[in-house]
């Protein structure tokens, strides 16, 4: 289960998205104001728009191999003059700070994130990359309240720069939010003309794009919300650009879960341009944009193609830089050609990492992947972008490690060995999933030293969900991912190794010091507040653990039923080399 941020959707989605695509800068306020058209910070009109609060901040559940959403909602009115009194005196006091010349603005998308933050995302007409030292980026709001924008990241493929503002508390009960002007310094003379377009939250926005060959892929939050509520295809269409009279439509070609594809414009795009999703009027509901932050790019056509590697493997990391040299090591020498690393934002030494394998020969791509709680759509990027380069893709955990038992009679590895357990080129064969198997602590105190496969080595009996490696070419028009495995073309099938061909060994309940970290924020993800019980029956919380972060008694002992020291010898036999210590594994450094 996972649980992923949402805001009060229905009436604000329709609300910030009848008007169209104006553009990012020109919603203007008459949306926000509707009795006047020029929006002055500090008259008192703006009290008219305090009238409907909602206190949002709340949470889908959804099953994530079923997709399953059940969402809980609650909206909480709340009298609004508490706050009108700080919003005039605030709205007064900032206009002593609108008196800087030198500041100049910056034209930039933006998000409100969970956790009352707006992801400013710089319009790729500013070529701001990267930020320039000494430059005080800052949020500016209609109030006159500011709040200093931090440098996040660079975004893939478009490079564009990322800052995180953090939202006042004011706005938090405003509906809908105001996008903040966004400029280089701590102030900024807003102009009473100065729009303010509605913030699209971050439970209603296109916030990704990737070419293909003949279509765009579009990665949507909001109009597909769950299991059986795909709208079909013809309910959407991709809107190129802002001008929402005049700008290209084409034909939305499958609408499924977060991934949306269109055929191409059969005229020429002028780029950069953003990408709009829209919702094609019903009987019921008129018309309706979902906002974007998301720039369409036709698919570059590389002079000389590259040759696609055989087998490449993707996976999805948050600060495990610690356990990837063990992983991309072992699972290089076994046959997998190349490596891509989509990222959700860690902050350790995982850049260093890469860099270092690199230097090795090891092909190892990082993909910057933002988007909080979207790995099916990460998975479903992954097969288009890995598309160019890879026949086949395995997509697996870093605490995951695919392996055959029959190999324990070969006396060095092989980079055939996957590939012995995939079909031939011809087979229609589209996907091959092996069971995993969950290690427990192994008594193990802390992250062992020969790494996981040398320091884990007693399971739980049963086998649990299991993994796969899917041909790109055999997966679903609907890029359809359950993270254990994709949606298939109709004419490929799809095989589950028996597990004495293959199995994944699984390093799930590592010794306390390591998992620690990791459960702090997978519960995270399902309970916001990982001490607070709301979803108690979550299939992926741990058995037995609580919620509490401190150790349980007897952790080190626990899911050992069996000891299974099959890798472990494996691996010893084809990576370790004798020292001082007894041995040393090829990957410890
Ligand atoms: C800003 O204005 C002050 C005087 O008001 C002036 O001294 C200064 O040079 C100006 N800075 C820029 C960058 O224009
Ligand atoms: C940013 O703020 C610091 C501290 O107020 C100031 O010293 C610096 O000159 C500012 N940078 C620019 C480019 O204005
Ligand atoms: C983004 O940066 C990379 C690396 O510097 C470069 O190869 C690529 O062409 C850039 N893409 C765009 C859209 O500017
Ligand atoms: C573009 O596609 C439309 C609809 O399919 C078609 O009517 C039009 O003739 C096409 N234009 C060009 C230049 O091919
Ligand atoms: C980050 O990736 C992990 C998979 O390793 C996933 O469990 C988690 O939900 C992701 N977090 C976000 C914010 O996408
Ligand atoms: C863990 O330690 C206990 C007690 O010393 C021992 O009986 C057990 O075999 C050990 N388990 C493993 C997996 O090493
Ligand atoms: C990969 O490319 C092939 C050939 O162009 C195409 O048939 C297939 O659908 C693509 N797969 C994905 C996941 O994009």
């Amino acid at each position: 289960m996972t649980l992923s941020f949402k805001t009060c959707s229905s009436p604000l989605s329709n609300r910030s998205t009848t008007k169209s695509i104006t553009g990012a800068g020109d919603v203007a306020a008459h949306q926000y104001f509707n009795h006047k058209t020029s929006y002055r910070a500090h008259t008192t009109t703006l009290f008219f728009i305090l009238v409907s609060l909602t206190l949002f901040g709340f949470f889908t559940l959804y099953s994530s191999p079923n997709a399953i959403y059940r969402a809980a909602f609650f909206a909480t009115y709340r009298p609004a003059k508490s706050k009108i009194v700080s919003y005039v005196i605030n709205a007064q006091d900032s206009n002593h700070h609108h008196q800087s010349n030198g500041s100049r603005r910056i034209r930039a998308e933006a998000v409100l994130w969970p956790g009352w933050e707006i992801l400013v995302i710089v319009s790729p007409e500013e070529k701001l990359m990267p930020p320039l030292q000494g430059e005080n980026y800052t949020c500016f709001y209609p109030n006159g309240e500011k709040s200093t924008a931090r440098f996040a990241a660079i975004l893939p493929f478009t490079n564009r720069s990322s800052f995180r503002c953090s939202l006042p508390g004011i706005y938090r009960h405003h509906h809908p939010i105001p996008t903040p002007v966004f400029a280089s310094s701590r102030s900024f003379q807003i102009s009473p003309e100065t729009r303010w377009p509605d913030l699209p939250l971050w439970n209603f926005v296109v916030f990704e794009a990737i070419s293909t060959e003949n279509d765009v892929v579009l990665f949507v939050k909001g109009p597909n919300r769950g299991l059986g509520s795909n709208k079909p295809p013809e309910a959407f269409r991709c809107v190129y650009g802002d001008e929402s009279d005049t700008a290209i439509r084409t034909a939305a070609t499958s609408s499924v879960q977060e991934v949306f594809r269109c055929t191409f414009p059969n005229v020429t795009i002028h780029t950069p341009v953003k990408i709009y999703l829209e919702v094609v009027a019903t009987g019921k509901e008129e018309t309706k944009t979902v906002p974007s932050v998301a720039y369409f790019s036709p698919k570059r056509t590389l002079k000389e193609p590259r040759v696609k590697s055989l087998l490449c493997a993707t996976t999805m990391v948050y600060n495990v830089a610690k356990y990837l040299r063990e992983w991309i090591m072992y699972h290089a020498t076994i046959g997998i050609q190349r490596f891509i690393i989509y990222d959700n934002g860690s902050d350790d030494e995982l850049n260093d990492v890469v860099q270092v394998l690199n230097g090795e020969g090891y092909d190892v791509t990082k993909v910057l992947w933002i988007w909080p709680k979207t790995q099916e759509a990460g998975f479903s990027h992954a097969a288009v972008y890995g598309n160019d380069s890879c026949t086949w893709m395995m997509y697996l955990d870093v605490d995951e490690f695919l392996f055959s038992p029959a190999w324990d009679k070969q006396s060095q590895p092989s980079n055939q060995m996957i590939r012995s357990l995939l079909p031939s080129d011809q087979s229609l064969i589209g996907q091959v999933s092996f069971k995993s198997l969950e290690f427990g602590p192994s008594n193990q105190t802390k992250h062992p030293r020969g790494g996981v496969t040398q320091g884990y080595t007693c399971r739980r009996e049963e086998e649990q969900r299991h993994k796969s490696i899917v041909r790109l070419s055999a997966v679903e028009h609907s890029l359809y991912t359950a993270i254990h495995h994709f949606g298939l073309k109709r004419e490929y099938e799809w095989r589950v190794a028996d597990t004495e061909e293959g199995v994944v060994n699984h390093y799930k309940y590592q010794a306390w010091r390591e998992f620690k970290a990791k459960f702090k924020r997978r519960v995270s993800a399902y309970v916001v507040d990982w001490t607070r019980v709301s979803n108690p029956k979550s299939r992926d919380r741990t058995p037995g653990l609580g919620f509490r972060p401190i150790e349980p008694e007897g952790w080190a002992q626990r899911f050992c039923e069996v000891t299974d020291t099959r890798l472990k010898k494996l691996t010893r036999k084809w990576f370790g080399y004798p020292d001082k210590n007894g041995y040393r594994m090829a990957w410890q450094r």
